[in-house]
């Protein structure tokens, strides 16, 4: 269990006076902080198909970068080089104990826990990242700048896949030792650079942007043969000039857009489908000998059972007039307003006892849908 100290600022104070505004360093934030990871077992992930990798090198100043899956750390020298993992907590149980200190903030905003090995005067140079991050500091000492949103800072491209930006003014800079953590809003450019062999940690965030947002939300309009509703024009009168798409057609047509987005089941359906949804690829096993309702019940039953969500899978609910909608890996469940406090247990603990579930036993709805869960392999029983 990881305990998180923001200074000496409240979770609230921290997310009034800083989140999304500006950056700061959390000094000591993990008291006597232990790696969930060694760099031999990310090197370890580093190896796999499925697990996005990288490593950037940047000897004498000519960066280069190298997509995995890696099968020997040839080009990870002993000084000048990091790796970098992505998703880690999807495939690593004790590195996914990390981002539980972070859940102050709504599971729909958390995105993944990367995790990066650097050699002496390793980094991934100066740039700028769309999300907040907070990167902690494992092992070993890094070097850190970070600055404020700057108008004027201009992109470089070292080598291809690297996107850089010109020397920037920095408002922190500091070394980075073991439990300290930075906390970096979207649009604050950063770098740093390993002093020794240094293990970083950054908890990412999403924030999908307009077109992201309309692209999957016209997707999900198609798949479920929505909005069909076309342009029509009854009232039509002759005109003078027919060149001309006069301005009441122009709000004809976005009030035709803005309705199909104001269907509000058709928008709370597609959001929890899409936030749902892991970027990354999960490390699911689904059961081969499934469980029924009864076999669930019986294990709630008894005592000292936990069921543990696995890392990556995003469990989100939304509250609709009269129901609940359960969002899970991309599957919607509807669930009656009277089951909520069954479903907050799902979405606001990764591991939840036997005990907790008790209350809960009566509800066939909510049992059926904790037997497929469990069957899918997205949480498991211990
Ligand atoms: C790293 O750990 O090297 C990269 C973290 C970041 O700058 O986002
Ligand atoms: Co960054």
């Amino acid at each position: 269990m990881y305990q998180l100290t923001i200074n000496n600022l409240s979770q609230n104070e921290f997310l009034a006076q800083y989140w999304q505004k500006k950056p700061l360093l959390i000094k000591n934030g993990f008291e006597n902080f232990q790696d969930p990871i060694t760099a031999e077992e990310l090197a370890g992930l580093a190896m796999e198909e499925n697990i996005e990798s990288r490593i950037i090198t940047n000897k004498n100043n000519t960066w280069d970068s190298h997509h995995g899956s890696f099968e020997d750390f040839s080009l990870l020298k002993p000084t000048h080089s990091t790796l970098l993992v992505q998703a880690v907590d999807h495939w690593h149980v004790e590195s996914a104990e990390l981002l539980e200190a972070f859940r102050f903030i709504p599971n729909w905003r958390i995105d993944d826990l990367m995790v990066s090995f650097s050699s002496p005067k390793g980094g991934v140079g100066p740039h700028v990242d769309q999300y907040d991050v907070f990167i902690i500091q494992g092992e070993g000492k890094r070097h850190w700048r970070v600055g404020m949103p700057q108008s004027e800072l201009k992109e470089v491209i070292p080598c291809k896949n690297l996107l850089q930006i010109e020397n920037f003014e920095a408002c922190i800079d500091v070394i980075l030792e073991p439990g300290d953590i930075l906390y970096i809003p979207p649009g604050c450019p950063h770098e740093g650079y390993a002093i020794e062999n240094a293990i970083n940690y950054s908890v990412g965030f999403r924030a999908p942007n307009q077109t992201d947002m309309l692209s999957s939300f016209a997707d999900h309009l198609i798949d479920n043969e929505l909005g069909k509703v076309r342009y029509s024009d009854p009232m039509l009168s002759v005109r003078n000039s027919i060149g001309e798409i006069q301005k009441d057609e122009l709000l004809n047509i976005k009030n035709l857009l803005l309705n199909v987005i104001n269907d509000e089941n058709a928008l709370q359906t597609w959001l929890g489908h899409t936030m749902s949804e892991a970027k990354h690829e999960l490390d699911i096993a689904p059961l081969e000998e499934l469980y029924n309702c009864n076999d669930i019940i019986d294990l709630i039953n008894q005592e000292d059972i936990s069921f543990i969500r696995i890392g990556g899978i995003r469990a989100l609910y939304q509250v609709n007039n009269n129901e609940i909608i359960f969002s899970v890996q991309g599957e919607n469940f509807i669930f009656p307003v009277k089951m909520l406090e069954s479903i907050q247990l799902l979405t606001d603990n990764t591991s939840i006892t036997s005990d907790q579930l008790k209350s809960s036993i009566n509800f066939s709805l909510f049992i059926k849908t904790l037997t497929k869960i469990i069957n899918e392999g997205y949480w498991y029983v211990e």
